[in-house]
């Protein structure tokens, strides 16, 4: 029986051949462009964006129609767990997420509800459903969720932090405290993304954003430990019989790459700070590997953009299993006509860097 897909995304997830590396941008979706403040400024706020279906997949697809990308990213945020666990979540212009009241104590734990993704997270299926409906199958959609680790630091410290004081000091003082956080975090995270599964997404990406402030034995014990937990859960098999790759992105982890690529997943993400190349060799042939372009180089011209994407391809090399991405998300002041440059870069030197000799996927 072959599954082999004809997408280059998922063909490259899976370490098979493809005519050219597959692209596609972390947070391709958002306010550096125009028409995504148009819709959000119609839904009234991010929020309620999010929690509207319609409005959702417009701005899923809008990086999609007016980019050359090989996938698309449902939108949403990781941080709608928390708030359908029982946490109130506000976002404030300019100041970030908060979610009230914060998790100090073994009693806060008792208030968070496991979940139902079908009733508590609908809004997120009926997005991935209508999505699923409005790209026809021409690119594959990608769920996703945040970490246990990395939603615990926001549910833990009310919002975002710099010192992640509280947390890490639950991790010292109250370590089973806070590994029963994470358990009950992976039960509900690993029920949400099999949930986006049955309703069609074709690979989930797990966001460990803050793994990289922990240690190396905190991040095997507090991190990875629930990730490959989750990873385990999975049904990797979508309504139609296809394989549903497991991308894990860790940011800062690159010291733990042999850890993440034994952790189940199919494909890691790497941030700009590790070699491709080096990054490649550490792990050759066990999983593919996503990213790792320094978002920055989008300041730069597009003769400085095509010179650092054909470096990245270079370091990579004409193997299978490469997806190319920024090593982490598009900020608010990029312009979006440098994107253009980017992605017909990667188009143009990663034909020229297989030169013919791997198998084309039409
Ligand atoms: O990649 C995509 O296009 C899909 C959409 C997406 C968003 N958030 C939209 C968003 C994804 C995959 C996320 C994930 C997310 N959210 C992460 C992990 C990825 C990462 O960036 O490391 C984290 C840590 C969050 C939490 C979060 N959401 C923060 C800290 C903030 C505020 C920071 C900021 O940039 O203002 C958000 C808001 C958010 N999520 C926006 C978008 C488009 C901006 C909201 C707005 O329109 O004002």
């Amino acid at each position: 029986m072959t599954t082999e897909s004809p997408h280059r995304f998922l063909r490259a997830c899976h370490r098979l051949p493809v005519d050219q590396t597959p692209v596609w941008l972390m947070r391709q979706a958002g306010r550096y462009l125009p028409e995504y403040m148009k819709i959000r400024q119609k839904a009234g706020d991010f929020l309620s964006l999010c929690k509207n279906p319609e409005l959702a997949t417009e701005v899923t697809l809008q990086p999609v129609c007016r980019f050359d990308l090989d996938a698309a990213i449902l939108f949403s945020d990781i941080l709608v767990v928390p708030e359908a666990m029982g946490m109130n979540l506000h976002f404030s212009v300019g100041e970030g997420p908060i979610l009230e009241p914060v998790l100090r104590h073994p009693a806060d734990l008792d208030r968070l509800r496991r979940v139902d993704p079908e009733d508590q997270l609908g809004y997120v299926m009926q997005a991935v459903d209508s999505i699923r409906n409005g790209l026809d199958d021409k690119i594959p959609l990608i769920g996703f969720s945040g970490s246990p680790w990395t939603l615990a630091t926001y549910m833990v410290e009310g919002g975002s932090s710099k010192t992640f004081s509280y947390i890490k000091g639950m991790m010292f003082d109250q370590p089973q405290l806070l590994q029963q956080l994470l358990d009950k975090l992976s039960d509900v995270v690993a029920d949400y993304l099999n949930a986006q599964i049955a309703h069609g997404v074709q690979a989930v990406q797990i966001f460990d954003t803050w793994g990289g402030v922990l240690g190396p034995r905190e991040f095997g014990e507090f991190s990875l430990r629930s990730m490959q937990n989750i990873i385990q859960k999975l049904h990797r098999v979508g309504p139609k019989g296809h394989p549903v790759p497991v991308i894990l992105f860790a940011k800062g982890c690159g010291s733990h790459l042999e850890l993440m690529a034994a952790s189940g997943c199919d494909v890691v993400g790497l941030d700009w700070t590790t070699d491709l190349g080096l990054a490649r060799e550490r792990v050759g042939g066990r999983v593919a590997l996503q990213g790792n372009l320094d978002p920055a180089v989008l300041y730069a011209s597009p003769e400085r953009i095509r010179q650092e994407v054909r470096q990245l391809l270079h370091a990579y090399g004409p193997y299978p299993g490469h997806i190319f991405n920024l090593g982490h998300g598009m900020a608010q002041d990029m312009d979006p006509e440098r994107v253009v440059d980017l992605v017909s870069a990667v188009r143009e030197e990663s034909r020229l860097l297989f030169g013919g000799q791997v198998g084309s996927n039409g």
